[in-house]
């Protein structure tokens, strides 16, 4: 069967070639933290996705009813719930692909670096159990700060003795998303023809969008680009404040992460597909870990591009941007290893 995703845009020149794949391969997908904010608008996505069979929910409760409720659905999808940690490894056996969301989100005046105290043992207890349990899983790693929880799920996989660095991946995709939205908004282009690529890494200064590189290409200002790429950066923080404490993007982030693991799910089925995500990386000299554009194909990221032809404004803030991340980097390498 034909399948179109239902309520993804894919048109954008940094994704399908084609358009349209066969889903035709059963496909087994956990969302951890599944009850969440990000988790339950997410497993309502992919309820609706033609490229997924199975969709296992876990998260330490509330899974429940949150697989009884998407379960009435009429789509194909099987949908069940794992509860609490003696569920884990029921939840990802069989696994191609598992989504992790879990763990606490940002509260104004919070970095995302403040998060690593509570999110780095969350995602190495689960990425632990990953690796006991679908070792040849695709990994996307939501769980904030994205920038060391990468590198620590590596550390991880590496003492298990079954890392292979083309499958675990940081999303960064709601970087990318936004900039399309945000440059769209400003240029009056058709959003889903407008693709900016976003490399570096998933905080502040360490996102950065390649405006030069962005399609359809136009003409900015100094001031324009500046004011684009530090919205971009901080738009994390403006859904925060905007949520007052209820939290940081949960919706935008479903969409994003649903658009994410389709993509590498279109890659296990054969079809070239592209896309910006955070991994091991010899791109950026002394960044083991860097976003960059990769194709995703039936083995994970088989390829990773390097960084293109950059501005002035673009290499200094690729300069900018290297010891915060090399630190957060470093940070979740020696937490992992421990
Ligand atoms: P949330 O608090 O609404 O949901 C998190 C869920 O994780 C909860 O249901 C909680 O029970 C669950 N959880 C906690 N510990 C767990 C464990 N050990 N096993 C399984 N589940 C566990 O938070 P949210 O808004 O969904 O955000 C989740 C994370 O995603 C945060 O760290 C946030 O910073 C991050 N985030 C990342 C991006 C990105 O672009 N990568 C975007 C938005 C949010
Ligand atoms: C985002 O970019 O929205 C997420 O990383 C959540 C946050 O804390 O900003």
């Amino acid at each position: 069967r034909s399948a179109k995703s239902l309520v993804l845009s894919r048109r954008s020149s940094s994704r399908s070639a084609s358009g349209t794949a066969m889903a035709s391969s059963m496909r087994k997908v956990a969302i951890l933290g599944a009850a969440g904010g990000i988790g339950q608008p997410l497993a309502l996505l992919l309820k609706m996705n033609p490229f997924v069979t199975n969709l296992a929910l876990y998260d330490i409760a509330n899974t429940p009813g949150v697989a009884a409720d998407l379960s009435h659905i009429n789509t194909s999808i099987q949908v069940a719930g794992y509860a609490g940690d003696d569920q884990l490894g029921d939840a990802l056996a069989g696994c191609d692909l598992v989504i992790i969301p879990a763990g606490v989100p940002r509260k104004p005046g919070m970095t995302r670096d403040d998060l690593f105290e509570i999110n780095a043992g969350i995602v190495k207890t689960l990425v632990t159990a990953c690796g006991e349990h679908c070792p040849n899983a695709v990994i996307n790693i939501i769980s904030n700060p994205v920038n060391s929880t990468v590198p620590i799920a590596a550390e991880v996989l590496k003492a298990k003795g079954v890392y292979d660095p083309k499958k675990v991946f940081g999303v960064t995709t709601l970087d990318i998303v936004r900039s399309n939205t945000f440059l769209a908004e400003l240029k009056g282009f058709d959003v889903v023809e407008t693709d900016v690529p976003v490399i570096g890494g998933h905080a502040g200064i360490t996102i950065l969008p390649l405006l030069s590189q962005a399609t359809p290409m136009a003409d900015y200002t100094a001031e324009e680009i500046e004011a684009l790429t530090t919205r971009i950066q901080n738009a994390g923080t403006e859904v925060v404040e905007a949520k007052d404490g209820a939290g940081s993007a949960t919706l935008s982030m479903a969409y994003a992460a649903a658009r994410f693991a389709e993509s590498c799910l279109r890659g296990m089925n054969g079809e070239p597909v592209f896309e910006c995500a955070y991994v091991e990386s010899s791109v950026v000299e002394g960044l083991d870990y860097f976003a960059s554009k990769v194709k995703l194909g039936p083995r994970g990221a088989e390829e990773v591009f390097p960084v293109g032809d950059l501005t002035p404004f673009e290499e200094e803030c690729l300069e900018k941007l290297k010891p915060e991340l090399k630190s957060s980097i470093e940070k979740g390498i020696a937490f992992g290893q421990k």
